[in-house]
């Protein structure tokens, strides 16, 4: 199976040991790739949607794997177990539909890792996930057909981040790399644009974009420090 680049960086994030449950498995790609990569992995697919789940079915059964990843139809966690797994994914959707599948998780303080890929609003994500209890242990930026994508693994745990490390990542600002210094210098681009065009009553807004635009330059200044 071969993956697209985002998946196939959500899948590194994966190990042997994990006992998976993939919300939102759509075609099932990801976890078939982890069911052939590692031969003991354990691991639920699962969709809110019967059509979805179906295409997952028979792509599985298409890898002759029907004994090796359980699918099961439902919303988010509602139709597991917690003592079921111990690694959820979440990927491909937009924030809000996220926090809706961790704020009804039953018993979410149990979970020990939760690896999420948000479409949306990766900041807001960082905010709500370390509020429930969890951590960032590890981030990735992964450039896939021309979108960057944020892939992030909470784990259990407490960690305070100021507002320059939830904005960017905690676990990204430690390891900037050229992704993010391209990520960033169009996002600079884009607010220093903005900034012009916005009315003088905005004030929030006017104010917001400055601390943006003040934040970004000073990161991708130190990157360009490191680089000498
Ligand atoms: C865009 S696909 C992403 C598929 C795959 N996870 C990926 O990253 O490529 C989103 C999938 O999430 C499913 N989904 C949306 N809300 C869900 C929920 N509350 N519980 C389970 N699945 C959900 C949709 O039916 C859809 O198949």
């Amino acid at each position: 199976m071969k993956l697209s680049k985002r998946l196939q960086a959500i899948a590194d994030f994966v190990s042997e040991t994990d006992r998976v449950i993939d919300i939102g498995c759509d075609h099932a790609n990801l976890d078939i790739y982890l069911c052939e990569l590692y031969k003991d992995i354990k691991i639920i697919a699962s969709d809110i949607h019967e059509g979805a789940l179906e295409q997952a079915r028979t792509n599985i059964e298409k890898h002759n794997l029907t004994k090796r990843i359980e699918t099961r139809l439902g919303d988010g966690l509602t139709i597991v177990n917690p003592s079921e797994f111990d690694t959820i994914i979440i990927s491909g959707m937009g924030f809000h539909n996220i926090k809706k599948i961790l704020s009804n998780a039953p018993k979410m303080i149990n979970y020990p890792k939760i690896i999420i890929q948000s479409n949306t609003d990766v900041v807001k994500l960082r905010t709500f996930v370390t509020k429930l209890g969890y951590k960032i242990s590890r981030e990735e930026l992964v450039l896939d057909n021309e979108i960057i994508y944020t892939i992030i693994e909470f784990t259990k745990g407490e960690e305070k981040y100021n507002y320059s490390q939830n904005y960017f990542g905690p676990r990204i600002l430690e390891n900037k790399n050229e992704l993010f210094y391209e990520y960033y210098s169009k996002k600079l681009l884009k607010y220093e644009n903005l900034l012009l065009q916005l009315p003088g009553y905005e004030i929030f807004s006017i104010m917001h974009h400055k601390h943006l635009i003040k934040i970004i330059r000073k990161e991708l200044t130190k990157v360009k420090k490191e680089d000498k």
